[in-house]
């Protein structure tokens, strides 16, 4: 039996990306932009705060249970910055290029020889009549310059984790998917959730590309 979950995004990728990893335990995945749910502004100043106001208000307006993630770059020595802003520190004539965010965080850091950063993932499950549960997720390493790879997203390639040659631009996808925020703060929910893989589940995109466009 599958369980409807909303997933509290209006990102398409997002909704594709999670309902593949949570298709496995049985939960058919619908996104909060689907549901016609409005997107609540996110004022709390953490990922946790940030991931459980999204979630609960999927769930207030769907009355089923929703996940919500919020995520970042955290840089020691900005003081923690960009952090809760790391997608705002792209936003450049209304567009996000990620080219500036990185030139920005390369231009605050100046001379200073403290490189260490990591990227950090909450996600936030919300079920009605129940307390929220929060997982998070957190992945080290260093920032270099200039950066490298052409892969991932976001910060990717000036971020190179602990113990690696290959910034997560220039690893293979599913080289940083296993080793990533993301992954952590997913394995951490699903154990603290108890939730075991069902037997027969199909994997959401295989859903996806079965309905008829
Ligand atoms: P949000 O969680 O959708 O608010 O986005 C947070 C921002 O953090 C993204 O737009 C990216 O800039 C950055 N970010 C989060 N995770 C990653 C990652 O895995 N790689 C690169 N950048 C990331």
């Amino acid at each position: 039996m599958t369980q409807r979950l909303v997933i509290a995004t209006h990102n398409k990728g997002k909704l594709v990306e999670m309902g593949d990893l949570l298709a496995p335990y049985g939960f058919a995945c619908v996104s909060a932009g689907e549901l016609g749910l409005p997107e609540p502004e996110e004022t709390a100043t953490t990922f946790v705060g940030n991931a459980e106001l999204k979630a609960e208000a999927a769930m207030q307006g769907s009355n089923l249970p929703s996940l919500a993630d919020d995520s970042g770059i955290v840089v020691e020595a900005l003081d923690g910055a960009p952090g809760i802003y790391s997608a705002r520190w792209a936003e450049i004539d209304g567009k996000r290029d990620f080219g500036h965010a990185m030139k920005r965080v390369h231009e605050e850091l100046g001379a200073n020889a403290n490189r260490r950063a990591y990227f950090i993932s909450a996600l936030s499950f919300a079920e009605p009549g129940k307390p929220i549960r929060s997982f998070e997720g957190r992945v080290h390493g260093t920032l270099v310059w200039p950066p490298r790879g052409s892969r991932g997203f976001g910060y990717d390639p000036m971020f190179l984790p602990d113990g690696y040659t290959e910034t997560f631009g220039e690893m293979e996808p599913l080289a940083k998917h296993a080793i990533s925020h993301r992954a952590i703060a997913f394995m951490k929910l699903v154990e603290g959730m108890g939730w075991k893989v069902t037997p027969g589940a199909v994997p959401a995109m295989t859903l996806l590309m079965k309905e008829p466009r």
